[in-house]
């Protein structure tokens, strides 16, 4: 599998149209959605390249990351003329990267695609790494291929368009990338202050964090190993965003994933040796920013059987990715159901809930 080129853009404009220019293909397609079409689109629309290009508009909301709407992408696709020398422009959060990825991963058996995340979520997660999919059957992400694309365009100017609570939801996938690292990182991320936005100073951070995306993905891009890292924080986070769904008061990923850091980072300290005054650094850093997520203990059967369902599992067996320190990353680690249930009780009693 090729790798995708990553751009930190300094001026995004100037950066995509050199590329597009250096790139041969007949015609090029946008996607994006609603939302981004008003709020995003402005930033790049001055681009020589996309002057004429036909652009596909698909109603913005995780829901519609289907069957249907991948039907219509690739029904424009098809009525207008695009070929396997086509590129694909996924402009968007994760719902569009993931989706225009599979779209082009599909359609002729393969188009070039080009990402340009503009929400945090997908410039530090989903648009990096060539996870592409769709939702079905109710479950999220079940059908899907591993396909880069091309070059991912980040550019943090996008997330002024986002509120707090978007951008601590991507920050979420920050802090893990801290973790999983490097000391350096770690630290970087820990000091960094969500209220103040200084947005330039993000764009390093960002930098730093998908660079350790990449360099996981490079080694393991189809998650027979170390690519497990990434899935710290979201085995038990992934439980609370499914519980949060189940009651009718959904969180976003990114403060599921924080109230799952916290938990598994407790497993990780238990059963790893994860030092006590990193995990309580990382909770002071969570409590200060994040909402508590409110469950209790009438709750803990359900969350243990999403857990079970997660489909990052093997033979039945829940499987953790924890960490012996900041950079010491354990995959495939198999927890008791006791012990679980002891870092469910040690989240909400660090959070007052
Ligand atoms: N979001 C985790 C991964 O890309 O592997």
């Amino acid at each position: 599998m090729s790798e995708q080129k990553v751009v930190i853009c300094k001026d995004l404009k100037s950066e995509l149209q050199d590329f597009l220019s250096s790139l041969k293909y007949d015609k090029l397609f946008i996607l994006t959605d609603t939302n981004t079409k008003e709020k995003c689109f402005p930033l790049v629309e001055g681009v020589s390249a996309f002057q004429k290009a036909p652009i596909f508009v698909m109603e913005a909301g995780d829901m519609n990351k289907g069957l249907a709407s991948l039907i219509q992408i690739w029904t424009i696709l098809s009525n207008e003329g695009a070929s396997r020398n086509s590129l694909l422009v996924n402009l968007g959060g994760g719902m569009i990267t993931d989706m225009g990825g599979f779209a082009g991963a599909t359609f002729k058996r393969g188009i070039r695609t080009i990402n340009i995340p503009t929400t945090l979520m997908a410039s530090v997660d989903a648009a990096v790494g060539g996870k592409t999919g769709i939702n079905f059957n109710g479950l999220k992400n079940e059908i899907g291929s591993f396909y880069p694309p091309l070059c991912v365009f980040i550019d943090c100017e996008f997330l002024r368009t986002l509120d707090r609570d978007n951008i601590l939801s991507g920050y979420a996938e920050m802090i893990k990338h801290g973790l999983i690292s490097s000391i350096e990182n770690y630290t970087s991320v820990m000091l960094y202050d969500v209220d103040t936005m200084n947005y330039s100073y993000l764009n390093s951070l960002v930098g730093q964090s998908v660079a350790v995306k990449e360099r996981i993905v490079a080694e393991d891009p189809k998650e027979q190993g170390i690519r497990k890292a990434l899935n710290f924080g979201h085995t038990i986070g992934h439980a609370f965003e499914s519980l949060s769904f189940r009651k009718e008061r959904p969180i976003l990923h990114g403060h599921a994933v924080a109230a799952g850091i916290v938990s598994e980072l407790y497993l990780s300290h238990k059963l790893c040796g994860f030092p006590m005054e990193k995990l309580s650094q990382v909770i002071y850093y969570i409590k200060e920013y994040y909402p508590a997520f409110f469950f209790d203990c009438t709750d803990y059967d359900t969350l243990y059987e999403l857990m079970t369902h997660d489909k990052k599992n093997e033979g039945g067996i829940i499987n953790f990715t924890l960490l012996g320190n900041v950079g010491d990353v354990r995959i495939n680690q198999s927890v008791t159901k006791e012990k679980i249930v002891e870092s469910l009780d040690f989240y909400r009693e660090s959070f007052g809930v």
